[in-house]
């Protein structure tokens, strides 16, 4: 990277966003992208592009699970073409086996010979009146897929487990002997030769464990001081085995500050020390849905609200850091999104027994952009996150019947952006018009244009979000502190915002690659409407 001196720095900052746009008028650019290469935030983790699998609805039966005599490719019963396309992203951590069915989970079901493993109702078999599906193993867990074969996946992929422990419905005697069947040495306990007769003999040096999900509802119904007092009891003195073990509290609902303020207190009442057993802090926030139809039946209102309310994650992390803060100043403890993504109405699934199994859209592609640009801001605050979820569910990168398997728009997003994998995140000024629209009879306002830059060695990676559904955008795209030698862009789009893919048209939405003219400390680019741009800048 070239360093440059305080002349050519003084010429720069007179071209930055804000004099770019004061002389709007004599240039054709109405946005400004501004990346301060002398301004780090923070590296990103691999971690933030976490994925979740949840047994529920097709995610498990079917999606990732399809057995060892199936017809359809596998590896040890696990579809093949599930990891193939997995390990192209380079996942790094993958959280199992809820949601909320982990708080009704006896993980001792799953160990020892499958045909002797019992079936069990399913936490999410409901009732007629929230949703009806065929009996099935999403109904009736036949516990076919347990911690081996988690584990197996898991090192299939190259991903680390983050394994979330039953609080509601179990004992932190359960979570000691989880963790001791993970991760003991090879015969040394009668666990950990239970783990070797079902085909593992080496420990599985499982780091992550999430103490209960969603304690303030289908975890317990605790109240954030019962909440803590659990945290202490199941944290306390469980043996690592030599592994450093990084308990994860069951964190907020969205912007639920209480949640994050009572638990804080309560965990620290006795002694501020309490602050070393907590890794992070798991906030979730599923950004729903807006109009009356399924995920592919929107209007240009809803596109515009969603996108909207995907944006709100930005300020559930700096509040939720915030009140983390009163108490904890030296921001010992992270925070974790261990759920996130869009929720829409069902009517898409590819099997009416895929609880969930929404289709995702062009929509949905920026809403994991929005997503994940504003984790790669705040890499400093957030340690990890896992979209939900990851197969045949909520906001998924893959839907798979049988033997028919896609990726959809959101694994697109995910591959664009494994760019920035362990790169430092850069300070990035962005001024674009914003969007006007109305819903529900009121105007709403979103942004113009945003994202989040990020610098390894000699490589700069952008990515932008245009949300405008039929404005490009053009931009002037400014380095402080660097000049860039080549470049190229990677573009998410389609000419329809309701372009998914499917079956029978998996390619219908590909990004598309190609070099651009870029050269210099400043560059023009138009960003296409609605869609997510990476731009990959060689620099001098
Ligand atoms: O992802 C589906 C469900 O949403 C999870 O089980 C739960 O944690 C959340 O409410």
């Amino acid at each position: 990277m070239q360093t440059i001196g305080r002349r050519t720095f003084m010429s720069q900052a007179l071209v930055g966003c804000a004099a770019a746009l004061a002389l709007r008028s004599a240039s054709a650019a109405d946005a400004c992208v501004e990346i301060l290469l002398g301004e780090p935030i923070g590296t990103i983790s691999p971690d933030l592009y976490g994925h979740f699998t949840e047994h529920i609805g097709g995610v498990i039966y079917d999606g990732i699970w399809v057995g060892e005599n199936s017809k359809i490719p596998n590896i040890g019963g696990i579809r093949k073409e599930l990891v193939e396309q997995m390990r192209k992203i380079k996942p790094a951590v993958v959280r199992w086996p809820g949601g909320c069915f982990a708080d009704s989970y006896n993980w001792r079901d799953g160990t020892g010979p499958r045909a002797e493993r019992p079936c069990r109702t399913n936490f999410w078999v409901a009732d007629k009146d929230l949703w009806d599906a065929p009996d099935g193993p999403q109904k009736y867990e036949p516990n076919q897929f347990g911690t081996n074969e988690f584990a197996r996946f898991c090192r299939l992929m190259g991903a680390e487990p983050y394994i979330a422990a039953n609080v509601r419905s179990l004992t932190a005697w359960d979570l000691d002997e989880w963790v001791e069947y993970c991760n003991a040495p090879a015969d040394a306990t009668t666990l950990s030769r239970q783990r070797a007769a079902a085909g593992d003999r080496e420990p599985f040096g499982v780091r992550y464990w999430g103490v209960g999900n969603e304690s303030w509802g289908c975890g317990g119904n605790f109240t954030p001081e019962e909440y803590a007092t659990h945290f202490r009891q199941f944290t306390a003195w469980v043996p690592g085995y030599g592994v450093d073990l990084k308990f994860i509290g069951s964190g907020p609902n969205s912007g639920d500050l209480q949640w994050t303020r009572g638990f804080f207190a309560k965990l620290t009442e006795r002694d501020k020390d309490f602050l070393r057993t907590v890794y992070g802090w798991a906030l979730h926030y599923y950004c729903g849905t807006t109009g009356k139809g399924s995920a592919i039946d929107f209007t240009l209102e809803d596109w515009y609200e969603l996108l909207k309310r995907a944006d709100r994650m930005e300020s559930f992390i700096t509040g939720h850091w915030a009140a983390m803060g009163e108490i904890d100043a030296e921001h010992r403890v992270k925070l974790i999104v261990d759920e996130w993504g869009a929720w829409h109405r069902q009517g898409t699934e590819v099997h009416p027994a895929y609880l969930f199994g929404q289709m995702p859209t062009l929509r949905d592609a920026l809403i994991s952009a929005i997503t994940l640009d504003t984790f790669n801001r705040h890499a400093d605050k957030v340690a990890m996150a896992n979209v939900a979820q990851l197969i045949n569910n909520l906001h998924c990168l893959f839907l798979a019947r049988e033997e028919k398997f896609v990726s959809t728009t959101n694994f697109h997003v995910f591959d664009m952006y494994a760019a920035h994998y362990n790169a430092k995140s850069l300070r990035t000024v962005i001024s674009a018009p914003p969007v006007g629209y109305q819903y529900e009879g009121k105007p709403g306002s979103l942004w113009g244009l945003a994202g989040s830059a990020s610098l390894r060695e000699k490589q700069a990676v952008l990515t932008i979000v245009n949300p405008h559904a039929s404005q490009a955008r053009d931009t002037e795209i400014v380095l402080r502190g660097a000049a860039v030698r080549s470049g190229r862009a990677k573009t998410l789009t389609a000419s329809d915002i309701h372009a998914h893919n499917t079956f029978d048209q998996p390619h219908a939405v590909e990004p598309k690659e190609a070099d651009i003219a870029a050269s210099g400390a400043k560059f023009a680019y138009n960003f296409p409407p609605a869609s997510v741009t990476r731009l990959t800048l060689q620099l001098l």
